[in-house]
C-alpha cells in the first residue's frame, strides 16, 4: 500500500471510512477535507463523455456537456481494429481530461447472448475473443491520458428485461468461456483502474455481492488489483456486497447504504478491516485520479469528429454488392430517399447518450462528393416519430425514384427501438421502412440500402436490392464516413462482430429467454452466435466475421511452425494475403480453431485471433499469429481449471466464420493429467477406455467363461459381448453375476483401478 494512504487511513475515523464507501451525488467519490482527500469525478461512456454539469440522471434524459459521439461499440467491433479502437479510447481520454472527469464508465463487454438486448448497440459482440481485445485496448487507450476506465457490467448482464434483479442462472463452463472470457483477457492486459459490478444475479448472488464472481475470480485468479464499483442503484445488502468485494456504491444511496455498514460493523458481520480494504482502493483511485489530472487541458473538436469518421469508416459493413452496382458514380440521377439521410441515427437511448460537438448529414455530404456532377433528390419516405407508413411519403419516393438511375435508401431502426431501460420484441424494422424498400425496389432496379441500426434487424427485401451497407450506430461522423464508401472514396472494410439471423426462432437463446420474470436459464450453454450455427448448421442472413471489398484478396501458404505441440507451449501460424483487385483495402483475417475430436461437446469452431491489414492492388503480405493453450483449451469444471484434451486441432483461416479459405491440423498433447476415479457407477465402457481398466477387463473375461453361470459366453468374441454390456455399471455386474461376482470383488477392482 502507498504510505501516503497508510497513513490517512491510519488517521481516519470510522465515520470517514464508511462515508467513503459511497458516492457523493451522481457522480462524485466523497471527500475527506480535514485529511486532504478530494473527490474525483466519474462520469458516463462508453462511446463518448456524457458529463452532467446541471440534473444528474442515469438514463440519458438531462442533458450533458458537449463531446464527440464516438462510434458505438456496435461499429467500434466492426472495425476488428484494435488500433482504430485505441485511438478513440485516447481521444475520448483526452475529453475527460479537458472536463475535469477522472473515469470514464466504459467499456461494455457484455456478450450479445440474443439480438434483442436493447443495449447490444453498447457492446461489441457474440463472441469474447474479439470483444475483450476490442476492449482491452479502448482500456489502454483512454488510461494512456490519465484516466481510469469502468469495464461492465461485471458480469452476464445480457438483457434489459427485469436487469436489476434478474438471476442469470449459467453452468462454470459456459461462464468461464463466454460470458467471464469477455472480460477476463480486457482485465488482465488493460488493467482498468476500476470494474462496474452489474445490476443482475449470477447463479442466485447479485453480482454486487458477489463473492465468488468479486473475490475468487476477479481478484484471486485474475490477480485484479483495482477498484470495484456498483452498477448506479445495484446494490441489494451493502455490508454483504463489501464483504464479496464491492469497494465503491454509486451513486449516493443518501446514508442508506452507510448505515447498513454501520449495524454490521456492531453486529460484527463485517470487521473494520474489511472495510479498510474498500477504503484503501477507494483513496488509490482518488489519488491516482487526482495526480493524474492535467491542468488546462483541451481537445481540438475538428481533429476528434475527423477520428470519429474515420475509424466509422472502418467499421462500415458492405453486405451485399449485387453487379457491382457499388461504388456508385458521380454521375447521373441519384434518388436519396429516407428521414435518416437528413437526420441520421448514430447513438443509442440511455446513459451512454452523448451530446455531440457536431452531426454529418449524408444528403450534404454526398453533395459535397458530388460537386454538382450528379442531379440528387431527397424525399422523406417515413417519419421518425412514428413506425406507421404514410402514403404521400411513401409515393414522393417512389416519384423520385422512377426518375433517378440509383436510390440509395436510408433506414433502419428509430431510437424508440432499441435502448438501456428495454428489450426489442422482434427482429423487424418498422413497417414504414420495410415498405418502403420494397416499393422503391418495384420502380428502380438499382436501389442500395443503407442501414443504421445497433443490432441485426431482418431483411425481408435482402433478393430485391443491389447493396446494403450495416453502418451500425456509427457515431457523429458516420454520415460523413458512408458518405465516403459510396462513392468510393475509400473501399469498405468492416465484418460483422455478430451473426445476422435469418429469423428470431433460429437464434440460440430463443428458447430460453427472457427467463421467468425472476431467472433466466443460458440453457444453450456455450453454443452462442456463429458457435451455435456452425454446431447446428442453421442457415444464416449473414454470418459473424462477413463483409464485402471493393477489392479482392486471395490467401495462400498457411503455415504451421510445429506439427505437434505440449499445451505450455506455443505455435505460431501464417498465411499470405495478397490484393488482386485494382484498388486499395483492407482485409479482416480469422484464424478459428477446432478441435477435431473431443469428449465433450464443443463448437465447431472458435475465433482464437484475427488482424486487420491494409494492402494496395498487388501487394501481398504475411499474417502471423501466436497460439497458445487458451486456443486449444476447454474449461473442465471437474479440475476446475482450463483443459486441453489430447488429440489433433484444426487451425483454420477464415474471411469469415462460414468462409473459411485454408487450414492446419496440429496436435497439442495435455500436460495435465486428469486422473480418471472410478467407482461403482463407473461403466464397461470407461474400463474399455482405460489401459488398466481394460486389461482388468481381460482377466474378467476369462473367468467368467469358465462359469457355468456365463458358459453362453463360450466362443463369443469379447469385443462382441461387451459392446452389449458396455453400458452396464459395475454393480450391474454384481446383480447379475449370481455369486460369481461379488461387491467385495468388485470393490478391490474399484481400488486396483483407482491406485
Ligand atoms: C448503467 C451504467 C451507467 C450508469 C451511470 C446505469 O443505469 O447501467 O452503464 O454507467 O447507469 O449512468
Amino acid at each position: 500500500m502507498n504510505q501516503n494512504i497508510k497513513e490517512i487511513i491510519s488517521q481516519m475515523t470510522l465515520e470517514e471510512k464508511i462515508s467513503l464507501c459511497s458516492g457523493e451525488g451522481f457522480w462524485h467519490t466523497k471527500a475527506v477535507e480535514r485529511l486532504g482527500v478530494e473527490k474525483i469525478m466519474v462520469s458516463d461512456g462508453p462511446h463518448g463523455l456524457r458529463k452532467q454539469k446541471g440534473k444528474a440522471d442515469n438514463l440519458g434524459i438531462y442533458n450533458s456537456v458537449n463531446a464527440t459521439c464516438f462510434p458505438t461499440a456496435s461499429c467500434l467491433a466492426s472495425t476488428w481494429d484494435t488500433e482504430a479502437v485505441g485511438e478513440i479510447g485516447k481521444a475520448i481520454g483526452e475529453e475527460c481530461q479537458a472536463e475535469g472527469v477522472s473515469v470514464i464508465l466504459g467499456p461494455g463487454v457484455n456478450i450479445k447472448r440474443t439480438p434483442l438486448c436493447g443495449r447490444n448497440f453498447e457492446y461489441f459482440s457474440e463472441d469474447p475473443y474479439l470483444a475483450s481485445h476490442l476492449a482491452a485496448s479502448y482500456i489502454k487507450g483512454v488510461q494512456s491520458q490519465g484516466v481510469g476506465t469502468s469495464i461492465k457490467h461485471f458480469a452476464v448482464n445480457n438483457q434489459e428485461y427485469r436487469r436489476m434483479a434478474i438471476d442469470a442462472v449459467a453452468d462454470e463452463r459456459t461462464l468461464r468461456e463466454i460470458y467471464l472470457a469477455a472480460f477476463e483477457y480486457a482485465i488482465k492486459e488493460g488493467k482498468p483502474w476500476t470494474i462496474m459490478a452489474a445490476y443482475n444475479r449470477v447463479n442466485g448472488d447479485y453480482c454486487t455481492q458477489n463473492h465468488w464472481l468479486l473475490t475468487k475470480v476477479l481478484r484471486e485468479e485474475w490477480g485484479y488489483e483495482g477498484l470495484v464499483v456498483s452498477d448506479w442503484g445495484a446494490v441489494d445488502e451493502r455490508a454483504k456486497a463489501l464483504k464479496a468485494g464491492l469497494d465503491l456504491e454509486m451513486p449516493s444511496s443518501n446514508g442508506f447504504g452507510e448505515n447498513q455498514i454501520r449495524r454490521a460493523l456492531q453486529n460484527g458481520e463485517i470487521t473494520e478491516e474489511d472495510l479498510d480494504k474498500a477504503v484503501e482502493r477507494v483513496l488509490e483511485l482518488v489519488f491516482k485520479g487526482l495526480e493524474n489530472k492535467k491542468k488546462n487541458a483541451t481537445y481540438d473538436k475538428e481533429k476528434h469528429h475527423e477520428l470519429a469518421k474515420k475509424v466509422a469508416r472502418e467499421g462500415i459493413v458492405l453486405l451485399k454488392n449485387q453487379d457491382n452496382i457499388l461504388p456508385l458514380k458521380k454521375e447521373g440521377t441519384i434518388a436519396i430517399i429516407g428521414e435518416f439521410a437528413k437526420n441520421p441515427r448514430f447513438e443509442g437511448g440511455g446513459s451512454s447518450h452523448v451530446n455531440p460537438t457536431k452531426i454529418d448529414i449524408a444528403f450534404d455530404e454526398i453533395a459535397k462528393i458530388t460537386e454538382n456532377k450528379a442531379n440528387l433528390l431527397y424525399a422523406r419516405g417515413y417519419k421518425l416519430d412514428s413506425t406507421d407508413t404514410d402514403n404521400y411519403l411513401i409515393n414522393q419516393a417512389i416519384d423520385i425514384a422512377k426518375q433517378s438511375d440509383v436510390a440509395v435508401i436510408f433506414a433502419g431502426l428509430p431510437e424508440i427501438y432499441e435502448s438501456e431501460g428495454y428489450d426489442r420484441k422482434d427482429l423487424s424494422m418498422p413497417k414504414s421502412h420495410n415498405i418502403l424498400i420494397e416499393e422503391i425496389a418495384k420502380v428502380n432496379k438499382n436501389v442500395v440500402v443503407v442501414l443504421m441500426n445497433g443490432a441485426p434487424i431482418e431483411m425481408p427485401w435482402v433478393d430485391k436490392v443491389k447493396g446494403i451497407f450495416e453502418c451500425y450506430l456509427g457515431g457523429q461522423a458516420v454520415s460523413g464516413a458512408i458518405a465516403e464508401i459510396l462513392f468510393g472514396l475509400y473501399s469498405p472494410c468492416g465484418k460483422l462482430p455478430e451473426t445476422f439471423p435469418l429469423k428470431l426462432s433460429h437464434t440460440p437463446a430463443y428458447l430460453n429467454y427472457p427467463g421467468d420474470g425472476k431467472k433466466v436459464e443460458y440453457k444453450e450453454g456455450v453454443f452462442v452466435g456463429y458457435r451455435y450455427y456452425d454446431t447446428k448448421g442453421i442457415d444464416v442472413l449473414f454470418p459473424f466475421g462477413y463483409g464485402l471489398s471493393y477489392t479482392n484478396f486471395e490467401y495462400s501458404d498457411i503455415k504451421v511452425d510445429k506439427k505437434e505441440i505440449k499445451d505450455t507451449e506455443t505455435v505460431k501460424v501464417s498465411v499470405k494475403v495478397k490484393n488482386t483487385g485494382s484498388i486499395a483495402g483492407k482485409e479482416i483475417i480469422q484464424l478459428y480453431v477446432r478441435d477435431i475430436e473431443s469428449s465433450v461437446q464443443r463448437p465447431l469452431k472458435e475465433l482464437k485471433g484475427f488482424k486487420k491489414v491494409y494492402l494496395a492492388p498487388d501487394e501481398e503480405t504475411e499474417v502471423s499469429f501466436e497460439l497458445d493453450k487458451r486456443a486449444f483449451a476447454y474449461y473442465n469444471e471437474y479440475i476446475k481449471d482450463w483443459f486441453v484434451e489430447t488429440g489433433d486441432f484444426e487451425i483454420m483461416i477464415g474471411k469469415s466464420s462460414k468462409d473459411i479459405v485454408l487450414s492446419e491440423t496440429i496436435k497439442v498433447i495435455s500436460t495435465t493429467p486428469i486422473k480418471k476415479v472410478f467407482d461403482r457407477n463407473s461403466t464397461i465402457a470407461e474400463l474399455m477406455d482405460d489401459p488398466k481398466g481394460k486389461e482388468i477387463l481381460n482377466i474378467m473375461w476369462e473367468n467368467m467363461k469358465k462359469n457355468a453361470i456365463f458358459s453362453a459366453f463360450q466362443g463369443v468374441d469379447m469385443g462382441i459381448a461387451l459392446t452389449f454390456m458396455k453400458e452396464m455399471p459395475l454393480r450391474g455386474l454384481v446383480m447379475f453375476g449370481a455369486g460369481h461376482f461379488t461387491e467385495e470383488m468388485m470393490n478391490e477392482m474399484i481400488n486396483k483401478l483407482n491406485e
